[in-house]
């Protein structure tokens, strides 16, 4: 019997000595298992006369729950342990600040668009818009640039297929307006425009702003009072003037050129003149009875000036160092 009670000692040191469920149904197994010690002994009472039988049965049993009690504390003291273990490895530092978000803004050639667009609704022009990817007919011959003519080579078209462009200027929406308003005409279209063309102060994808002012009695003082009276409020500058230079597109008659005073001297900022008789024929607008201005200038200039950016690749590279500078 001593023998029997010196296991329980010995099995609680085996148990404790587990720290895993596996380690401990092996250490299980050396005194309850089929071999197991305590096995051996119920097996060894056959071997006890009837009289000694009962009482050695007993005294066995004692021993075997006790061994059974230390084994089932010790599962759930490895039970308990790994529960507390995966708790703490899950558990979430709720003190951390949160990850900070950063604010969007919008683009500055966006911001200058809608400069433009406020401004010149403002004085009661409406906005227009066409496709960006254009027939050889809006983009070329409805604004009097038929085949073959000269200014086609000036124009370093992308070609989408034989008889489609990227559109290389604004002026096509003039003819899709046109088309399908009657006079008096009075809108800006502004958007992107394509042209093969890439270095610091040319990218292959721009903006213009197109103005057309259709009405019986338009004329060139018109057209400049427009233009100077628009950029002296983009500018924000009282005293800037507009001069006109002769010059030549196909689309309009008389044409010139177009420069803004600029700390001391000019700066050409797009092109303009009358609307041609032969637009106006090929949307079957009376030349006769009505006469318009038309104009285009360069967006990425007007914010180049506007923001002090020195090289337009800037506007496209999509530098957040650069970008941000415009959020408000
Ligand atoms: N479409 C011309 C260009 O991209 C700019 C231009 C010149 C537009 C004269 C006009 C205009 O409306 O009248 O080079």
């Amino acid at each position: 019997m001593s023998d029997l009670n010196h296991l329980i000692a010995e099995a609680q040191t085996d148990f404790i000595a587990c720290d895993a469920l596996p380690a401990l149904e092996n250490a299980k197994a050396k005194y309850l298992g089929k071999t197991g010690l305590l096995t051996d002994a119920l097996k060894g009472l056959g071997k006890l006369s009837a009289e000694e039988r009962p009482a050695a049965g007993a005294a066995i049993n004692v021993v075997k729950q006790a061994i059974e009690q230390a084994l089932n504390a010790r599962r759930e003291a490895i039970l308990d342990a790994a529960q507390a273990q995966q708790l703490a490895n899950e558990s979430l530092d709720i003190t951390l600040p949160a990850r900070a978000q950063s604010r969007g803004g919008l683009h500055p050639v966006t911001l200058t668009l809608q400069r433009i667009e406020q401004l010149f609704h403002s004085i009661g022009f409406d906005v227009a818009n066409g496709p960006e990817i254009e027939t050889d007919f809006y983009n070329f011959t409805a604004l009097n640039i038929p085949e073959n003519h000269p200014a086609r080579a000036m124009h370093d078209t992308f070609y989408v297929d034989e008889s489609h462009v990227l559109r290389t200027h604004t002026s096509p929406v003039q003819v899709h307006y046109m088309q399908n308003q009657q006079p008096p005409l009075k809108i800006i279209a502004p958007g992107r425009v394509y042209r093969v063309d890439s270095d610091a102060t040319h990218s292959p994808m721009f903006h213009q702003v197109e103005g057309l002012w259709v009405d019986e009695d338009i004329s060139f003082a018109n057209l400049k009072g427009v233009v100077q009276d628009f950029l002296q409020k983009f500018f924000e500058r009282d005293d800037l003037t507009v001069r006109f230079r002769p010059s030549f597109f196909p689309f309009t008659e008389p044409s010139a050129e177009m420069d803004m005073s600029w700390n001391g001297s000019w700066l050409e900022i797009g092109g303009c003149g009358m609307v041609h008789p032969e637009v106006f024929k090929h949307v079957n607008i009376d030349s006769e009875q009505y006469r318009g201005f038309a104009f285009g200038l360069g967006v990425e200039r007007l914010a180049m000036l506007r923001y002090g950016v020195n090289d337009l690749r800037h506007f496209f590279n999509n530098d957040l160092r650069f970008l941000q500078q415009f959020i408000k």
